[in-house]
């Protein structure tokens, strides 16, 4: 049992990177490895749809992002975190989020090779918006929900939260629970 965290704020320590701490904490409370990524530490490009990846199931860019598909094969789930960005999430989240292209033939569908890692696997999204109206995240919300049931993949759900400043979100005792308790749930069986 592996859960792996993607963070999607630049701002490492920030409230994304909390409440992912926080999920992390559960998870492995729950008896699973665990592992961090900061996207903002990586090097990912935009997807070309040069559609190569379609054939082969290998991105043909140069970057870290192969390294991330195979953490992604690995983990029994994975617990993403990322702020709201104009409306949208990050530039960042949605490079990485692009990219999972690779995973996908011509059809959408996963390649068959990959098949067996993906076809279930655990999904679970943590936002923050600045906007005391937590629903500004909606749209990515959307984005990660509709991809994996689109994938067949299982969606743990989401967690959103509001809060501005650098660690605000640390006051927010049930926001931290809840992504607690969403981390405990990536990893159970
Ligand atoms: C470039 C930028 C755009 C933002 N756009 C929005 C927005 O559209 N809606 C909103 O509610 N908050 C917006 N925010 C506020 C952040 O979502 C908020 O400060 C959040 O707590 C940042 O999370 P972090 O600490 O994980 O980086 C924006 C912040 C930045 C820097």
């Amino acid at each position: 049992m592996n859960v792996l965290g993607i963070m999607g704020s630049p701002r490492v320590g920030g409230n994304s990177d909390i409440l992912l701490n926080q999920a992390l904490a559960g998870a492995k409370e729950a008896g699973a490895e665990v592992e961090k990524i900061v996207l903002d530490r990586m090097k990912i490009s935009g997807c070309k749809d040069c559609k190569k990846c379609n054939e082969t199931g290998l991105c043909v860019l140069k970057d870290d992002m192969p390294e991330i598909h195979q953490k992604i094969l690995e983990a029994t789930a994975i617990v993403h975190s990322v702020p709201v960005y104009f409306f949208s999430m990050t530039a960042q989240m949605k490079a990485y989020l692009d990219r999972w292209c690779a995973f996908y033939d011509a059809e959408w569908r996963w390649q068959k090779a990959y098949y067996p890692k993906l076809r279930g696997k655990r999904i679970g999204l943590i936002t923050v918006c600045g906007d005391p109206n937590v629903h500004m995240a909606d749209p990515i919300v959307h984005s990660f929900k509709t991809t994996v049931e689109m994938s067949k993949m299982h969606w743990l759900g989401a967690i959103m939260a509001s809060a501005t400043d650098k660690g605000d979100i640390a006051a927010n005792k049930e926001a931290n629970q809840q992504a607690f308790d969403l981390g405990k749930k990536a990893a159970l069986p």
